[in-house]
């Protein structure tokens, strides 16, 4: 079952309840493809996201040489040399695919064109180019942004840098390019980011070394010329997805909901741990480990939500998650205020900017800077009844559905193609808790 494409209208829905199961987690998927591409022989990989992102990832990685097809249920992945792809790589909306790529390109000593849709050539690719090029790998960009080429050598040094922002991908992206350099790279992120690269190129048997910065940050050093090891992984359900669901549980009246095997990493756990600020009644239950990252089923019921302050230095562990916090902050008792999320701006779409322009159209109190975003409720179902435009962003997206269920009037998208980049089954998962949500013909 797929998103439909096209305009979609969500309306005002009974409590939303059931049990359901969110797809695989994004930035797993893509490392899980990677990482066993780059491995020395045959992976398993279950659970993966078969959204259009990671799709695009394993065409890519097929172009450059490893096997990657669909076995039943799973996916099986056979790792070896990396060749030069005889066309341009096309990583459609996927920031994550092309900028971990980046780096294993580089460090795979191959070379590539990398090239995506309107949105993804819109978005800066400096931030990775930079450091690799300091390693030696010869890129050549348009004005910082797509097309890429990259040319990996078979040369590279190993490098130490700080990261000017908190990024998981470029972080990435760098330890990628390591693999391939002499000698031992070091990579100080200023705030600690998601950690999946570190924890799975761990179980792809890969050391890394782990200093604290001291403050918020820590320094992950990766000697060079490390061979991955064959690995299977077990892809847990996307807290990012995930959390369309929770927030339509705790604004719409009378829900009760449970999300099953959910990644709870704390790198990832920014948004549950503000909602909890809110006074949302979520649980994480069960919680457990799967291939070397926490898992729970998290159950989430109807709340009363007090506005609150998110803190600048939550942003890494929830950048994904504002826009829907702004539609539930637009449900809140008082104001919410959201600092430190420049980077919102340089996402799939200016983030900041769609989601003050779809809760204006949905008559919500909402003031943004070139670094927050404020949002006032006063606990009384906004009015909705607007046509939001997404900017063939997913999230925006899903945002405004979520914002549908329990506002006064219908909100319509006027696209929800895109929502299959990251989560094909949204409309299904959501129809199975009882949400009103339909294509418009
Ligand atoms: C991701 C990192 C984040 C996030 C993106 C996925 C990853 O981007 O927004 O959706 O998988 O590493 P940044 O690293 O640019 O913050």
């Amino acid at each position: 079952m797929s998103s439909p494409s096209g305009r979609m209208r969500a309306r005002r829905s009974a409590g939303l309840a059931g049990e359901g199961r969110a797809p695989g987690d994004k930035s797993i998927s893509h490392r899980a493809l990677i990482f066993a591409a780059l491995s020395n022989g045959d992976c398993e990989i279950s659970g993966l996201l078969e959204g259009d992102d990671v799709l695009r990832t394993a065409a890519a990685l097929r172009a450059l040489g490893a096997e990657v097809e669909r076995r039943g249920r799973d996916w099986r992945v056979s790792g070896g040399p990396w060749k030069t792809p005889g066309h341009a790589l096309y990583f459609g909306n996927s920031g994550t695919g092309a900028r971990l790529l980046m780096g294993a390109v580089a460090g795979a000593g191959v070379a590539a064109v990398f090239d995506g849709d309107a949105s993804l050539r819109g978005r800066p690719m400096g931030r990775v180019l930079e450091p690799l090029r300091m390693m030696g790998v010869n890129a050549v960009d348009n004005d910082g942004r797509l097309p890429v080429s990259i040319e990996g050598g078979s040369d590279l040094s190993a490098v130490t840098c700080k990261l000017a922002k908190p990024s998981a991908q470029v972080k990435s992206a760098i330890l990628l390019a390591a693999l391939g350099a002499e000698g031992l790279t070091r990579v100080h992120e200023p705030q600690r980011s998601r950690d999946h690269t570190e924890r799975m190129l761990n179980a792809f048997g890969v050391e890394l070394g782990f200093e604290s910065d001291g403050g918020p940050g820590r320094i992950i050093s990766l000697q060079g010329m490390q061979q991955l090891h064959a690995a299977n992984v077990v892809v847990p359900g996307d807290p990012s997805s995930a959390a369309f669901a929770v927030a339509a549980a705790v604004i719409t009246p009378g829900s009760d909901l449970t999300i099953k095997n959910v990644l709870v990493n704390p790198l990832r756990a920014g948004f549950y741990e503000t909602l909890r600020d809110m006074g949302a009644d979520i649980a994480f239950e069960n919680k457990r480990e799967e291939s070397g990252e926490p898992v729970a089923d998290i159950r989430a019921r109807h709340s009363i939500l007090h506005g609150v302050e998110v803190p600048a230095t939550r942003a890494p562990a929830m950048i994904d998650e504002y826009p829907v916090l702004a539609v539930v902050a637009s449900y809140a008792i008082g104001e919410t205020m959201m600092r430190g999320v420049e980077e919102l701006r340089v996402k799939e779409s200016d983030r900041i900017a769609a989601a003050e322009a779809g809760l204006v159209a949905c008559g919500v109190d909402v003031k943004s800077g070139p670094d927050w975003l404020r949002v006032k409720g006063d606990g009384k179902a906004p009015h909705g009844g607007a046509l939001v435009k997404t900017h063939h962003d997913h999230r925006i997206a899903m945002s405004f559905l979520v914002m549908g269920l329990a506002a006064k009037e219908p909100v319509e998208i006027d696209d929800a193609a895109m929502i299959a980049t990251s989560f094909p089954d949204f409309s299904a998962l959501m129809a199975g808790f009882g949400a009103d949500m339909a294509p418009v013909s």
